[in-house]
């Protein structure tokens, strides 16, 4: 049987439109049980073309609300919750329980370029700013800093010297399509593997 997905979000969803096509085609064997976002966002529309159930829960509650409110959303059966885009702190509670088990998605090749408040343009306009001529996305596993977890895969996007950051953002999202699809096919193969082993009588 298939892993069990719960994704989370802020924004367009384009990375959540990937990994649901992925599902649906079977380049993930898995299911993603719950879009979760932080705030009213596009990218809730794709959850709902998809009939895949969703919760918003409002970044500005009260945190200790909000952290409560995401534990007891987050479905039981979730092996890999998934942060495609999701800007808010992640409680450690909640990393606390899942344990290599969160993954972040980031537009640039960490460890460079990440840290409270780097986010959207702001990265890419550094990225021009410090005259890279390489950039790309990677995906970590989240871990108590900001995009300080473990690496677990890049992808590198030749950086032009015509580039603002709009165009360089643009050719980046279509790499982190395809580096989150292959990552999180690689994970749930893991998870499946590892599943079907424990359930192989010795
Ligand atoms: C992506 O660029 C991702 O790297 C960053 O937020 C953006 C989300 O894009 N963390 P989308 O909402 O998936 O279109």
């Amino acid at each position: 049987m298939g892993a069990k997905l719960t994704v989370m979000i802020s924004g367009g969803g384009s990375n959540l439109k990937a990994l649901i096509d992925a599902c649906a085609n079977h380049t993930i064997d898995a299911e993603i049980i719950a879009v979760m976002a932080d705030r009213e966002c596009a990218g809730l529309n794709h959850a709902v073309s998809a009939h895949i159930p969703f919760y918003q829960i409002d970044r500005k509650l009260p945190r200790e609300q909000f952290i409560d409110s995401l534990q007891r959303t987050i479905p039981e059966q979730t092996d890999l919750i998934i942060l495609a885009g999701y800007l808010s702190i992640i409680p450690a509670a909640l990393i606390d329980a899942y344990p290599q088990r969160i993954i972040n998605l980031h537009p640039s090749l960490l460890p460079k370029f990440g840290g409270a408040g780097m986010y959207g343009l702001r990265v890419h306009q550094a990225v021009l700013d410090a005259g890279e001529t390489q950039s790309g996305c990677s995906v970590h596993y989240v871990d108590h800093g900001i995009d300080t977890g473990e690496v677990i895969a890049q992808a590198e996007v030749p950086v032009h010297p015509d580039d603002d950051a709009q165009r360089l953002q643009q050719r980046v999202q279509q790499q982190e399509h395809a580096l989150l699809t292959r990552t999180v096919a690689d994970l749930c193969h893991t998870f499946t593997h590892k599943t079907n082993q424990q359930d192989t009588p010795s």
